[in-house]
């Protein structure tokens, strides 16, 4: 048996690591992300990675490696305890913020790594295989996460854990959007439904083509579940689009050499914070559903709007 069949057998258990690359250049956002990792951005009172971590926990996940790169280290020390401020808020009995400064630091074991030169998101998730080793394990991007009421890991989670495979999740995309985005080719749907939305077997995988290029309208978005053979990939990948190592060109590759890649239509709510728009998106629909702001912030946003029009 070759060794590229060794990694990819179904294992018939759920990854429990997951990557985090979060060592990208961010030009997207600066000027904001020239000294603050985006990673780092408050979406209400949360940075967008605890989030991440917090769906990563949500769906099983207990161990979470951070690719991180310069700048960053203000990331690993959100996942830390900090026993003076703790303290302080012990003494003047503030429960509820104790525990929300607690918290990141009991959602998972958080372990860094870095990519010395952000070369690419391939490159990135290449610099975890002396962590993650052989075994499956998710990849989780740093700027953007899904709603906890549509969660969308633990359906790839299961998925790997029966193929073997990669499993990726998409969205439906507008035409002159493909050229953002990594975009598939599937065929039919496979006789089956995640809870979260249909499965598609995946046929070929490209990055950010032009509109008449597009094999579909099917974006990649950023949670994948990937088998240890994936590294042996990106080091046989060169650099593609826009002079970058892309994980999707490594992916290509494993599924030309007959891994079996799969994909769920995700239909729930997904947030992109890599971008302003996207960014303040994101702010406006958690603060709306938070039960402390949600009230008052949506009243006063009703009339601003109001006001506006
Ligand atoms: P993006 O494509 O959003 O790149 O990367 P970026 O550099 O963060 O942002 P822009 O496009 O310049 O605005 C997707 C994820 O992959 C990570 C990023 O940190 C982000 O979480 N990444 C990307 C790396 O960790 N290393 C890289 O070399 C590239």
């Amino acid at each position: 048996m070759s060794e590229h069949a060794a990694t990819t057998l179904p294992s018939g258990r759920r990854a429990i690591k997951a990557v985090i690359p979060a060592a990208g250049l961010a030009t997207r956002f600066l000027p904001a992300t020239k000294a603050v990792p985006k990673e780092l951005l408050p979406v209400v009172d949360r940075p967008v990675l605890q989030y991440i971590v917090e769906e990563a926990a949500a769906a099983g996940i207990t161990d979470v490696l951070l690719i991180t790169g310069r700048g960053k280290t203000s990331m690993v020390d959100h996942f830390d305890r900090q026993p003076y401020l703790e303290s302080r808020l012990e003494e003047k009995g503030d429960k509820e913020r104790l525990a929300a400064v607690r918290k990141p630091s009991q959602l998972a074991d958080i372990y860094t790594c870095r990519q010395h030169e952000p070369l690419g998101l391939g490159h990135a998730v290449g610099c975890a295989e002396a962590h993650v080793g052989d075994e499956p394990f998710a990849v989780l991007l740093g700027d953007e996460f899904v709603d906890l009421a549509d969660p969308l890991l633990p359906a790839m989670l299961d998925l790997q854990a029966r193929t073997g495979g990669i499993v990726l999740s998409f969205m439906e995309v507008a035409p002159e959007e493909t050229k953002r985005y990594g975009i598939a080719s599937v065929i039919d749907p496979e006789p089956e439904v995640a809870d979260i939305g249909e499965v598609v077997r995946v046929t070929g995988l490209v990055e950010k083509p032009s509109q008449e290029d597009a094999p579909s309208n099917l974006a990649v978005l950023g949670r994948y579940v990937l088998p240890g053979a994936i590294f042996q990939a990106i080091k046989s990948t060169g650099p593609g689009s826009g002079g970058e190592i892309q994980l999707t060109d490594a992916m290509a590759m494993l599924l030309d050499q007959g891994t079996p890649v799969h994909g769920i239509v995700y239909r729930g709510t997904r947030y992109d914070t890599g971008m302003p728009l996207g960014y303040l998106q994101a702010v406006v629909q958690i603060a709306s559903q938070r039960e402390d702001l949600g009230e008052a912030f949506t009243s006063w946003l009703r009339n601003f709007v109001g006001t506006r029009t």
